[in-house]
């Protein structure tokens, strides 16, 4: 065999795998090339294989240009797998960029009512105050809504102008003073809870009444309580809710307090009525087997539209129940 042939043979073979290669687009392939050119029986083994039936005196030669064919062949393959390694990352970068100048998906998001948010910022306050939450049901029994609650069967109250009576005889409550007698039915004192509700009176609907309302209640029993803790309770709560302010109380009267007063703050220059307040009577504690002589206690109730209204400069009470989103959209 001519030596020249083999040279020619390997020359081609270089060309050849050099071309294949640069054609390559993925690393299986590249590997398959690999094996096609530079593996145990690949093509470049073929190729020596004619060496033996060569003269010694030309097998250096050939033997060293089958190492430069060999060699580079090799650097082709390496140069290629990085180029396509580095294509495969950038690919993966390209498919997750994230272009943060997209404008987003818009999702109108809810948010509380300002009824809700006013019972929350309350509710907040006297949670800070040691309270912990109380609720009861809506529909009630005369009991809890005016008996145990010390109002006597003739009282006005439970007149059917103001009271909503169902057909069974039970009401819808018109004040959550009855979660009070609930809750100390089931409880013994030390009590300080607070109690957000509905509450529902034969009202006609104006600028100011509702028949449909909310109150927040409060209600402590311990040994001990006086007069002057409702006073200290109330006025470090009002004052978190409305600032420095001027307060004042009236005497008054509710058939579950004795004393009784209503509590008036200073607001934009005149007297504004926000809540009823009192020492438990004692008929209450003895109502729910509290024993008036070791224990008293005293209650508030507020309602919370008013203050809503209050601080949200709301003209009209029936824009809170509007739904109308041009309006809520405000707070
Ligand atoms: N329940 C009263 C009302 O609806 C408000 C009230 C007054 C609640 C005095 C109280 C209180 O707990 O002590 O008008």
């Amino acid at each position: 065999m001519q030596p020249n042939d083999l040279e020619t043979q390997l020359t081609a073979l270089q060309a050849e795998a050099q071309a294949a290669i640069a054609q390559v687009t993925s690393l299986d392939e590249l590997e398959q090339l690999r094996l096609k050119y530079l593996g145990k029986k690949g093509s470049l083994s073929q190729v020596l294989g004619g060496m033996g039936r060569l003269d010694a005196s030309d097998r250096p030669r050939i033997g060293a240009i089958a190492n430069e064919v060999k060699e580079a062949v090799q650097a082709g393959l390496d140069q290629q797998r990085t180029a396509l390694q580095a294509a495969a990352i950038e690919a993966q970068l390209a498919a997750e960029t994230l272009d943060v100048t997209m404008p987003g998906v818009f999702r109108p998001q809810g948010r509380a009512h300002p009824i809700t948010s006013t019972i929350d910022q309350m509710v907040d306050i006297f949670v800070g105050l040691g309270y912990t939450v109380a609720t009861g049901p809506e529909m009630e029994t005369d009991y809890y809504n005016f008996g145990a609650l010390n109002f006597q069967p003739d009282h006005p109250a439970r007149d059917m102008q103001d009271t909503l009576f169902l057909p069974d005889g039970n009401l819808l409550r018109t004040h959550t003073s009855s979660v009070q007698i609930r809750y100390m039915e089931e409880n013994d004192p030390p009590i300080r809870i607070a109690i957000p509700g509905r509450c529902y009176r034969r009202d006609t609907v104006d600028a100011t009444h509702s028949a449909v309302f909310h109150q927040l209640e409060i209600l402590a029993v311990d040994e001990g309580l006086t007069f002057n803790d409702l006073r200290g309770t109330l006025k470090v709560f009002l004052e978190a809710m409305f600032g420095d302010i001027e307060i004042r109380f009236r005497p008054s009267y509710f058939p579950f307090t004795e004393p009784s007063a209503e509590v008036d703050v200073r607001w934009k220059g005149r007297w504004l009525e926000v809540m009823g307040c009192g020492m438990v009577d004692p008929n209450v504690l003895k109502a729910v087997g509290y024993d008036p002589e070791v224990y008293t206690g005293f209650a508030a109730g507020l309602g919370i539209e008013r203050i809503a209204m209050v601080m949200h400069q709301i003209d009209d009470i029936r824009r809170l129940y509007g739904s109308d989103l041009r309006f809520l959209n405000q707070f």
